[in-house]
């Protein structure tokens, strides 16, 4: 089973991304996570691009999609709200469906000790919507002070993080054998 992860952060030392790096090894086997890296690359959304012959680049965000059974979104928050990078990534989906009926797991990550109280929700509300309501409630994770549980090569430090990240992960894997769509 192929799950595409894809980070909101573009940071190369991305707390975000150490996370969803550590849920490759989370997941039984036969069950792959493959990185989305194409998010820099997107155009800016704009719905006079957005024809029969899309940018080559909105093609393999889209074809990526096409090949997964599941999505795994690891994203920070900024000033209350979603990256902007991500949210133009999902607004290039919004008509061509690609992620209507997978299943999509959740995890956010702040350094601040209250968490990410804010993007979590408004990122669930919009996958939601593209993915028909398939946010899966028990693949939602959220990791407050998350400096504090990693070292310095991004590994996690704590195990506590490391079982939510399996369970949440688990969750989605779980989801997306029962839904078989793909
Ligand atoms: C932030 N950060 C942040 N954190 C938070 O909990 N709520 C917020 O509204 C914001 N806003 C915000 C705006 C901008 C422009 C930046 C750069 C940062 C802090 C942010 O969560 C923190 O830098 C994370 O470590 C970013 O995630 P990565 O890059 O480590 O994955």
């Amino acid at each position: 089973m192929r799950i595409l992860a894809i980070s909101g952060s573009l940071r190369a030392q991305s707390t975000n991304t150490y996370l969803l790096k550590a849920t490759t090894e989370l997941v039984p086997a036969g069950v792959e996570i493959v990185f989305y890296e194409g998010l820099a690359s997107l155009p800016h959304f704009n719905p006079d691009l957005d024809t029969e012959s899309p940018p080559p680049t909105v093609s393999d965000f889209r074809n990526e999609l096409k090949s997964s059974r599941a999505l795994l979104v690891c994203s920070p928050e900024y000033a209350h709200g979603i990256p902007g990078t991500l949210k133009n990534a999902l607004d290039w989906i919004v008509s061509s469906g690609e992620l209507d009926g997978m299943p999509v797991g959740l995890i956010n990550a702040s350094p601040s000790p209250m968490g990410p109280t804010y993007a979590q929700e408004a990122l669930k509300e919009v996958l939601n919507v593209l993915s028909g309501k398939h946010v899966i409630e028990d693949a939602i994770v959220s990791v407050s002070a998350v400096r504090t549980k990693l070292d310095e090569k991004g590994k996690i430090t704590e195990a506590s993080l490391r079982e939510a990240l399996k369970s949440g992960v688990n969750a989605l894997v779980k989801a997306a054998a029962e839904k078989g769509i793909r």
